[in-house]
């Protein structure tokens, strides 16, 4: 081979490389997010002791290991972890204007999680949003594990069905900048909720004595 012949193929190989980056560049920014297998774990533990009556997390499968492609979960762009969970079950705003309680459709009692939540959670140690709001979990007193994901900006826990009151732990959640707690049953809040000093929005209407 010629010097000439090594100088073309190596701007070839350029020219190759080039296109190859400008097609991972171009490529749906999702596409390239994947999963981290430890967090993968934690969420299929995390699904199999939860009850979904109208399978909502059937995407939350072996077969489909990319866990950042799992309906209602978000990961960071940029380290893959698992970042957001939305594991609320709203109920559409035109339910608003009726008083509470209030007879809801059956497709959405259908669809709301109920049994147990496996400390599995804690586990997503970059987890900054958990919202399990809307859901059925009746005669289950608040889980203390929540409240040591201190990684957690934003937790709604508002009508999820836990009653009673609210674990001082609470207080370890000092990244806290949302918290919902409406709707909660029997739930006093500790003094430790003083500690949430960087907290925004404090819901805590229709908690129930
Ligand atoms: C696993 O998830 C994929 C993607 O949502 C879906 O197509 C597939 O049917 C699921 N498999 C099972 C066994 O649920
Ligand atoms: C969960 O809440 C978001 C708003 O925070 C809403 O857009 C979404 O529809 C809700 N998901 C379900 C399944 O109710
Ligand atoms: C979470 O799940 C594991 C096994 O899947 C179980 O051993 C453990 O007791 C569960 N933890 C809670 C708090 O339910
Ligand atoms: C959480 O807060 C309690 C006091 O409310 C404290 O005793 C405990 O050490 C804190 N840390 C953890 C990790 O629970
Ligand atoms: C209050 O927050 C700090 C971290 O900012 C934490 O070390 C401490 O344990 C918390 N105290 C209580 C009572 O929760």
């Amino acid at each position: 081979m010629s010097p000439n012949t090594n100088t073309y193929t190596g701007m070839v190989v350029l020219i190759f490389v080039h296109l190859y980056c400008m097609t991972l560049l171009t490529s749906s920014e999702s596409e390239l997010i994947e999963c981290i297998p430890s967090e993968r774990e934690a969420l299929l533990r995390f699904k199999h002791h939860l009850t979904d009556p109208s399978n909502r997390l059937s995407s939350w499968n072996a077969s489909n290991p990319n866990c950042c492609h799992w309906d209602y979960v978000v990961c960071s762009h940029l380290t893959f972890h698992v970042l957001h969970l939305h594991l609320n079950t709203t109920l559409s705003s035109e339910y608003d204007e009726y008083p509470f309680p209030i007879a809801v459709p059956l497709a959405y009692e259908r669809s709301r999680f109920s049994g147990a939540i496996n400390d599995s959670v804690v586990e997503l140690k970059h987890l900054n949003y958990l919202d399990l709001s809307g859901n059925s979990f009746g005669g289950m007193q608040f889980p203390t594990f929540l409240f040591r994901i201190t990684s957690l900006t934003h937790l709604d826990l508002s009508a999820s069905g836990f009653y009673g009151n609210i674990p001082h732990q609470i207080g370890n959640l000092s990244n806290l900048l949302h918290l919902d707690l409406s709707y909660v049953a029997y739930g006093k809040l500790p003094h430790q909720i003083g500690n949430l000093t960087n907290l925004i929005h404090l819901g805590t209407s229709h908690m129930l004595y």
